[in-house]
């Protein structure tokens, strides 16, 4: 008998994941003596777990993705009656949902023109950097190949998007890691580098041409950002610094990648987050909110000039990407993909967030006025982080047990937070909130609510 969601015997379904489960970033040990939470139901902003708890979900899915809420009847509606068309068939065809996805798809994003789909948000990293490597071999034999990475960015748990992150203990005990991929410093103006913090944002940019100088202008083919760092601490960035790195690219002929997996369809209040500054990408990539979970889906997006690189004579064998996914055809994608973007316009939630945002802000400035642990507070739209430290004058990081202790209090609350999660030895210390872009004043006061409480707690 196969799985019925309504019917099945609950307590079986906890000791079956305990037994045989493996989960994600989870210390098993801790098993021995308790249960894993199960999550068994969803609807709109709220989960249920196997013993019957109720938690308002302020990251969307523990890492935000589901942007629409959950229990979306039309997005089930629209994957069951496209997988009993056509479930799938291989990318090298097109098919329907595929088409006009990316055709809705391409109407958001004014200068870039096609998608390749694939399946996670790694792999459609992996795409842009085979996509850099392939035009380096046929422009000049594979020397302008590098690929530079911001410190504190994530981009993906492959080993070579791993080789691409700029998080040392999220990379700990992984390496090897594949040659030619670079790091740059960060932009995190709360944690400035420099004495003088005058134009802090042009100057964390021009650090972009300080490694491109050094690595050699001739090998370095594209530079790969995230809009806002997420899992390294929602860092924004600082005024003036997308256009100078945009300036640097366009001067050293590097084409700038665009990591939206996570920015990707309205989670700051504009479909992509790279919209909020004066930049051209050449590549763009984007997972998490395509369908907001419904089902998995990433794009790699490109210009058409990138795109017409691999568009030689067919008696060229090797002048095409060479390249498949094969759950890139898989036709629930593109079909939960259209729903979920229908949903975000006929609802507004673009305006939503944006104002939903702002009061969020406003809010969480309250909060910090109260208690001296927020050093800081920085985000856009419905995607904030709250960095605690133990003291503002010398801005020393809270221990990475202070903000499970907070994440731990509000889960008490029913309400799910997120936290940075042991990407760095030192700085595990931001709260993170990403509740679906449907969030209510109401919803938010209650996520506010079980903060302050878990922050007064810690000081009582
Ligand atoms: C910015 C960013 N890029 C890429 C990824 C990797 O996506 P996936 O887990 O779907 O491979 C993530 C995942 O958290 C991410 O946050």
């Amino acid at each position: 008998m196969g799985y019925d969601a309504q019917e099945f015997d609950i307590q079986k379904v906890v000791q079956d994941d305990k037994a045989h489960v493996w989960h994600h970033l989870a210390q098993h040990k801790s098993f021995e003596n308790s249960d894993p939470m199960v999550i068994v139901e969803g609807k709109g902003m709220r989960v249920w777990d196997a013993k019957g708890n109720e938690y308002l979900d302020a990251v969307s899915g523990g890492v935000w993705t589901v942007n629409v809420g959950y229990g979306r009847e039309s997005i089930a509606k629209a994957v069951h009656d496209q997988l009993i068309k056509l479930c799938y068939f291989a990318g090298v065809h097109g098919n329907v949902p595929g088409a006009m996805f990316a055709e809705k798809l391409i109407e958001k994003m004014p200068g870039l023109s096609r998608v390749y789909y694939s399946n996670s948000g790694s792999e459609a990293n992996e795409k842009g950097y085979k996509i850099v490597r392939q035009i380096a071999n046929k422009r000049n034999g594979g020397k302008k190949h590098k690929v530079i990475f911001r410190e504190r960015d994530y981009h993906g748990t492959t080993i070579t998007a791993l080789s691409s992150t700029g998080q040392m203990e999220r990379k700990d005990q992984y390496g090897p890691f594949t040659p030619g991929f670079v790091e740059m410093p960060h932009c995190c103006q709360y944690r400035s580098q420099y004495e003088d913090d005058t134009d802090y944002g042009v100057k964390a940019a021009r650090e972009l041409e300080n490694v491109i100088l050094r690595e050699g202008p001739d090998t370095v083919g594209s530079l790969i950002l995230e809009p806002i760092t997420a899992g390294g601490g929602v860092i924004t960035p600082p005024e003036g610094y997308f256009e100078t790195i945009q300036e640097i690219c366009k001067k050293y002929g590097v084409l700038l990648h665009i990591d939206e997996v996570v920015c990707g369809v309205g989670r700051t209040g504009k479909w992509f987050g790279y919209q909020h500054y004066d930049v051209k990408p050449d590549i763009v990539t984007m997972a998490k909110g395509v369908a907001s979970g419904y089902a998995a889906i990433s794009c790699t997006v490109t210009t058409e000039d990138v795109f017409n690189e691999f568009k030689e004579e067919p008696s060229d064998r090797m002048g095409y990407f060479r390249d498949i996914s094969t759950f890139g055809g898989c036709t629930a994608g593109p079909a939960a993909a259209l729903e979920n973007m229908r949903i975000i316009e006929e609802e507004n939630l673009l305006e939503n967030v944006t104002n939903m945002g702002e009061y969020l802000m406003g809010r969480l400035y309250e909060l910090k006025d109260k208690y001296s642990i927020i050093g800081d507070v920085r985000g856009k739209g419905l995607f904030v982080g709250l960095e605690l430290v133990k003291d503002r004058g010398t801005k020393e990081p809270v221990e990475e047990s202070v903000a499970m202790k907070v994440a731990a209090d509000c889960l008490q609350q029913g309400v799910m937070i997120g936290r940075t999660n042991r990407s760095f030895r030192d700085l595990n210390n931001t709260l993170c909130l990403s509740p679906a872009l449907i969030s209510t004043k109401d919803d938010l006061d209650e996520i506010v609510t079980s903060l302050d409480v878990a922050f007064s707690n810690l000081n009582g």
